[in-house]
Parts: C-alpha cells; structure tokens; sequence
C-alpha cells in the first residue's frame, strides 16, 4: 500500500484488536489487580498516582506539539482530556506535594519513550493517549472501590480515574467514532498502534515498579 493511500482498516478496531492481549496482562498486573480488589492502601494508591502525574505531563506536552503537525491528533485530541490537574487535585487530597514526585526509573524510560517516539513521528502520540484516555473505561469501576474502601465521599481522590463521571460510556463512544472519521495512512496506523502498545507495557512497568516499591512485589 502507498503512503499517500489512506488505509482501508478503521484505527479503532485495530487499536482495540492489536492490543487486547496487552489489555489482559495490565489489568491483571499485581497493582491493577489489588486496585480493582480494593486491596491496596492509600499510600500505594498515592504512589502509583505521583508516577502516573509524571506520565500525564510528559503525554500532555508531547500532544500538544503533535496536534499542531498533525490534522488527526488536532481533530481527536482536546485539552478537556487532559489529567494532569486531576492527578494533581487527587495527589493533594492524599496530603502528597505533586513536586515532590521523584521519578522511578521505569516512569523516567515512559517519559523518554513519550518525548522521542512523538517528535519523530507525531501519530504516534495519538497512540500513547488512546490508551491513557481508554483506560477511564476500567478506571471508573477501580475509583467506585476506592471511595468505598476509603470511605470517601464524593469524587475528591478519584477526580482523574473518573473525569466523565456518567457520561463515561458516551464519552468514549464519541471519542472512538471521532478517532475513526479520521484518514491515516497504513504506515501511520502501524505506528499508532505500536505508539498503543508501548504506552500499555509502560503502564504495567510502572504499576509493577510501584507495586514493588509499597513492598508487595520482589
Ligand atoms: C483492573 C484493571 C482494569 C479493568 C477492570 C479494565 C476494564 C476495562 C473495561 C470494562 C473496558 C471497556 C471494554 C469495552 O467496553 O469494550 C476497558 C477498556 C479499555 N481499557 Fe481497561 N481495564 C483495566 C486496566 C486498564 C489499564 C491499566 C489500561 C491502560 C494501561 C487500560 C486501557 C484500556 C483501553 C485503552 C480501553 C479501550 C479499549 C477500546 O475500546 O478500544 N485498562 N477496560
């Protein structure tokens, strides 16, 4: 196929197909597992959320400049998905300063991976926020445990695993049919689909590294 042609596949089918195994192996990473079990304390939560931050802002940057190459990312991407000032409201819930944050060496190779696969190709970062973006599908059953774990009233802790609270489902209806109007080439879909598939094994590198930091892992 040409790169000028657009490719005859629709990028969401093949975003969700491609990476439904590594879908799998997140969701039953040690940390995503307790998560969902309502097994983890407030100090692990709190943990993986301050290395999440540091993720949130490295993708958020990288979009950014990728929306104004790309006509794509400029159509699917919007600033209201951003959650960085999420991360940020729920981390102060939990008494954490978000500039305290130190970086663990498995979120510092993510934010790496971020900053030097989008600048050499800007679909890419598209890729990477469809799985930060998808993930609210899974995470707004994980922030229901939590505020019932923690005994938290109202949204406050759980702000940025639940940003559409009801409208989830709608939400993400829109966004995928938004993400499918749009012309890639067959080389950019293949690029948006692995840009999907390394941003998942970075996010099970660090719910593991996290999980081995709290003292559950080896
Ligand atoms: C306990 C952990 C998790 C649970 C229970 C969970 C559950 C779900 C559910 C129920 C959906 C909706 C499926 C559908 O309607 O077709 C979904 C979609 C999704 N999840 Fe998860 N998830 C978890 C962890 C994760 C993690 C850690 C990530 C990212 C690293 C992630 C990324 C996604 C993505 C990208 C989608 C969208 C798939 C698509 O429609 O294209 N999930 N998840």
């Amino acid at each position: 196929m040409s790169t000028a042609t657009p490719a005859a596949s629709i990028i969401g089918d093949r975003l969700k197909a491609e990476t439904a195994e590594l879908h799998t192996r997140a969701e039953r990473a040690p940390l995503q597992a307790a998560l969902i079990q309502g097994k983890l304390d407030r100090a692990g939560y709190a943990e993986f959320l301050g290395q999440m931050l540091l993720v949130h802002d490295a993708l958020e940057q990288a979009i950014e400049s990728a929306a104004e190459k790309h006509h794509g990312v400029r159509a699917v991407w919007g600033s209201e998905q951003n959650k960085a000032a999420l991360v940020r409201e729920d981390l102060a819930f939990f008494g954490v300063d978000p500039a305290r944050v130190v970086p663990m060496a498995e979120t510092q190779a993510v934010i790496g991976l971020i900053r030097d696969r989008s600048a050499a190709h800007p679909e890419v970062a598209l890729g990477l926020h469809y799985v930060l973006e998808g993930a609210n599908n899974g995470n707004q059953f994980i922030a229901r445990v939590i505020r019932k774990m923690y005994a938290i009233e109202g949204s406050e802790g759980t702000k940025s695993l639940d940003p559409y609270g009801p409208a989830q489902r709608e939400t993400w209806a829109a966004w995928k049919s938004t993400l499918n109007a749009q012309q890639f080439t067959g080389p950019e879909q293949d690029r948006i689909v692995e840009g999907a598939a390394a941003m998942f094994q970075a996010v099970i590198d660090v719910s593991d590294a996290v999980w081995r930091s709290v003292g559950k892992g080896v």
